[in-house]
């Protein structure tokens, strides 16, 4: 679909242009592709990266003195540290693989949850997705510890007042979403950081939903862990990140026992490796690790604030487009929102309007996005959620919500 005549802050033909899967039909329609919370797509370079990696690369890392092992261990850490960069980690070795934002709240829930003792406190918000609360509630149950939870606004913004009473000196961590992935909502999460050091207690951001969307930089944020997904930022799936102060994992005890997290193995006693590789137990995904990297690579020579600004016009152009429908409302109306709207129609099952939007080439996501409490908060069984990545426009924005319209004609 070429697009034309919209003023936007980049060449959006040519970026388009990159993303082989973009170009498709659906059911004999332009794919139009807003289910970029769920996973995004990928553009060339990263696909040229996962053919080269397989047919040229393909050995183990860490282990083998031979050619090939050299040029993918290389690649790998070459990974490593160009997230660490985009990120601004201070240490290399601060930047963890593993399978995805939920590989990563798990391994913190587990292994910081190991120092805590019983009637310590955790903190996590009202719009956390299931990943940044089951692990916890699975952690207090274990160390009998005690889940508060940050309450929101109908409008999906935190209560930020009662955050503040939540905090106390048996606070330990707190565990918050940068962007609500149900709602769109950006969280204060520098007031929440600053406010929970002040009691002492540590912080993990889940950035499942924003390091594609906005530049983020850890040391400035001053958070402990930070969270996100290979998929959801271009790159492929199965491949992940977790941040973590050098201090505070050093404190930790491994996750996993196995290949490369040793220093020494007797049937007596294992002594454990250093950062990175403690928290690498076994074979990682190497291809997916070095793609990562090449997708970062890719963001990295993009205007990310230009990405910013485009995806937050979007999603206000989607919802004023959106409430000339009779009957629906949005869901998630915080001040400070982008790159998602999750909407509801009156009589209308989000089910059944995803389902013939699919027919018409419209990829959206319909239910409770993993975030059931959400659900129950606004009293529905769940929306219908267009999320936007940088390579989406207006023009796909008109289309949708013709779509929209005459699904409903068929439904109503
Ligand atoms: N967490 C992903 C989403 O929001 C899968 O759709």
């Amino acid at each position: 679909m070429i697009v034309e005549n919209e003023k936007i802050p980049f060449d959006i033909n040519a970026i388009r242009a990159e993303f082989p899967v973009l170009k498709q039909k659906i059911y004999g329609k332009d794919l139009i592709y807003f289910d970029n919370g769920a996973t995004s797509q990928k553009p060339q370079v990263v696909l040229d990266a996962i053919n080269k990696y397989y047919s040229q690369e393909n050995s183990n890392i860490h282990r083998g003195v031979h050619h090939l092992s050299q040029v993918a261990t290389s690649h790998y850490e070459e990974a490593r540290t160009i997230i660490q960069k985009y990120i601004n980690a201070p240490l290399q070795e601060e930047v963890l693989f593993n399978s995805g934002t939920t590989a990563g709240i798990n391994m913190v829930a587990f292994c910081f949850g190991e120092l805590l003792t019983e009637g310590d406190e955790i903190v996590i918000s009202a719009m956390e997705h299931h990943s940044n609360i089951v692990p916890w509630q699975m952690l207090c149950e274990r160390k009998k510890c005690i889940l508060k939870v940050i309450p929101m606004t109908k409008k999906g913004e935190l209560e930020m007042d009662v955050f503040d009473n939540l905090l106390s000196n048996k606070t330990k961590l707190v565990a918050v979403s940068h962007i609500s992935n149900s709602l769109g909502t950006i969280n204060p999460i520098e007031e929440i950081i600053e406010k929970a050091h002040a009691i002492g207690a540590k912080v993990l951001i889940d950035g499942a939903q924003s390091i594609q969307h906005m530049k983020v930089d850890v040391q400035a944020l001053d958070c402990d862990f930070y969270a996100f997904s290979g998929h959801k930022v271009f790159g492929p799936t199965g491949v992940g990140v977790l941040y973590g102060k050098k201090e505070i994992l050093d404190s930790m005890p491994p996750y996993q026992g196995g290949g490369d997290m040793i220093s020494k193995v007797t049937f007596e006693k294992t002594t454990y490796n250093t950062l990175p590789h403690k928290f690498e137990a076994g074979t990682p995904h190497i291809a997916g690790g070095i793609c990562l990297g090449t997708a970062i690579e890719y963001l990295s020579k993009l205007d990310i604030d230009a990405i910013q600004k485009h995806e937050y016009e979007l999603a206000q152009y989607a919802e004023q487009e959106l409430l000339n429908i009779d009957g629906l409302r949005i869901i998630g109306t915080a001040k400070n929102k982008t790159s998602v709207v999750s909407f509801v129609i009156e009589g209308i099952h989000p089910f059944d309007i995803g389902t013939l939007l699919d027919k018409q080439g419209i990829a959206v996501r319909t239910g409770h996005h993993c975030t059931q409490p959400v659900m129950s908060f606004f009293e529905i069984p769940g929306t219908i959620r267009a999320s936007f990545a940088f390579y989406n426009t207006k023009n796909e924005i008109d289309i949708f919500i013709k779509a929209v319209n005459r699904s409903l004609k068929m439904l109503r």
